[in-house]
């Protein structure tokens, strides 16, 4: 049997139409694999921060017995890990708003950039000057882990909502 000219426009329009829906549905379906790769990610990036600085603020509150070539060698590690920009994993489309459930990343991330951006340098300086006195004491370390601790807050006050 044969098709008219019309049917087989008409179908050609059809494959052509399936194939782009697909491709769209593709995209679409990487885009948001991207997005939860990043959100995982950057939470990951956060529990290596608590796996180096847990054992500096357990030594600062003398809840850990104070070693000062521990000490040292966190706050080494800790200074190498904020080397790396995080704040770039922070995509379009992946706040709390956008992503419920997944993130606790605010909205106003996107809404003020440079304010982020300056939070995540003040954490950076205080995470260096930590590196600077982590070996010299614990009261110098406690000083020191004390402003690393409002530079955590520094960022999450704004920046991330309490709940997921
Ligand atoms: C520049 C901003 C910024 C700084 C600085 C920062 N954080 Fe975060 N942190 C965030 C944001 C935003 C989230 C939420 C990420 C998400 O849910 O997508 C987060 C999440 C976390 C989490 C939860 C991770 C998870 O598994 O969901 C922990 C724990 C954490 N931060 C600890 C710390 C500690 C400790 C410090 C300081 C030593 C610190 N953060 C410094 C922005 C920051």
């Amino acid at each position: 049997m044969q098709m008219s000219r019309n049917r087989k426009i008409l179908s050609a329009v059809a494959v052509c139409s399936a194939v782009l829906l697909g491709s769209m549905i593709a995209v679409t379906q990487s885009q948001a694999d991207t997005e939860d790769k990043a959100i995982a990610t950057r939470q990951g990036y956060m529990k290596l921060v608590v796996w180096e600085a847990g054992p500096l603020f357990g030594m600062a509150k003398g809840e850990i017995a104070y070693d000062a070539e521990a000490a040292t060698t966190h706050a080494a590690n800790l200074k190498a890990i904020s080397q790396y920009p995080v704040t770039g994993l922070f995509l379009d489309g992946t706040s709390k708003a956008d992503r419920p459930g997944k993130t606790r990343a605010k909205a106003d991330i996107w809404q003020d950039r440079a304010k982020f951006e300056a939070a995540f340098d003040d954490w950076r300086a205080a995470v260096a000057a930590l590196a600077e006195v982590a070996g010299d004491g614990q009261p110098a370390l406690a000083a020191a882990v004390g402003d690393l601790g409002k530079s955590c807050g520094g960022c999450h006050k704004p920046f991330r909502h309490k709940d997921f």
